[in-house]
């Protein structure tokens, strides 16, 4: 394919206008026009420098943005630059690295998905504390973990003066001294979970984000590995 070309359901799907499959009805149905044509095959060829793209008489504007999806390992800071340590951005090795960034932060020593990209207008929604997107971690934490806490997280814990923690689920998938858990928290303060935990006398010993809202890590990505998202998932954050 020609460079600065994409396909017109590609083109659609990446501005957003619906899945793969939703923009190709629209397609078919005749309601997207290309230079003032209608165009009924979905494979047609955009210039998106030159091109004039629209559905319902309504001008779409391309915006190419990159997402990836990265299995963040320990060790790297969640930051676009540092001094001292290697970051997320750093394990990147393609698309437009000077403008991404890591959506939220997973601290150092922690472990899992992490989503890079440089929309902006994303980020800021998956983020907002007002849209209470759920975040799953899996913890091991030193200590014995019960109902009891179960029922702490659920009622909410005081982390600071004025601030007390939404309700949050905690699944007991391992007990013991050591105790294996999984945790949804909806918001996401500095080093939220590992505080949590100190908030009932456990510290946090390993910790690896499984998901952020629709956004599950893919388990086939080793640490320190990243793909693109797919469109089904790109729409599914997006919704
Ligand atoms: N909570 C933490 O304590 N650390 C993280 O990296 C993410 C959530």
């Amino acid at each position: 394919m020609m460079k600065g070309s994409v396909r017109l359901d590609k083109f659609l799907a990446d501005a957003g206008i619906g899945t793969r499959s939703e923009v190709k009805i629209f397609i078919n149905k005749g309601r997207v026009l290309v230079d003032g044509v209608i165009i009924k095959d979905s494979s047609f060829k955009i210039n998106i420098d030159k091109s004039e793209v629209r559905v319902d008489n309504k001008l779409i504007e391309y915006s190419r943005f990159d997402y990836f999806m990265l299995n963040k390992p320990a060790g790297v800071v969640s930051a676009t630059v540092d001094n001292f340590s290697e970051t997320v951005i750093d394990l990147i090795k393609e698309g437009n690295k000077k403008d991404i960034f890591p959506v939220g932060r997973l601290d150092k020593d922690t472990e899992g998905l992490l989503l890079l990209t440089n929309d902006g207008e994303l980020a800021h929604n998956l983020l907002s504390p007002k849209k209470h997107v759920g975040k799953v971690y899996y913890a091991k934490v030193n200590g014995v973990v019960t109902e009891n806490e179960i029922k702490k997280f659920e009622e909410g814990l005081q982390l600071e003066e004025d601030f007390i923690t939404l309700p949050a689920k905690l699944k007991i998938l391992e007990p013991g001294e050591i105790s294996c858990v999984e945790i949804t928290i909806y918001e996401g303060k500095f080093h939220q979970v590992k505080r949590m935990f100190e908030a009932v006398g456990m510290e946090v010993i390993y910790l690896k984000r499984l998901s952020m809202g629709e956004l599950t890590l893919d388990s086939t990505l080793a640490l320190g590995e990243y793909r693109r998202l797919t469109e089904q998932e790109l729409s599914e954050i997006r919704r």
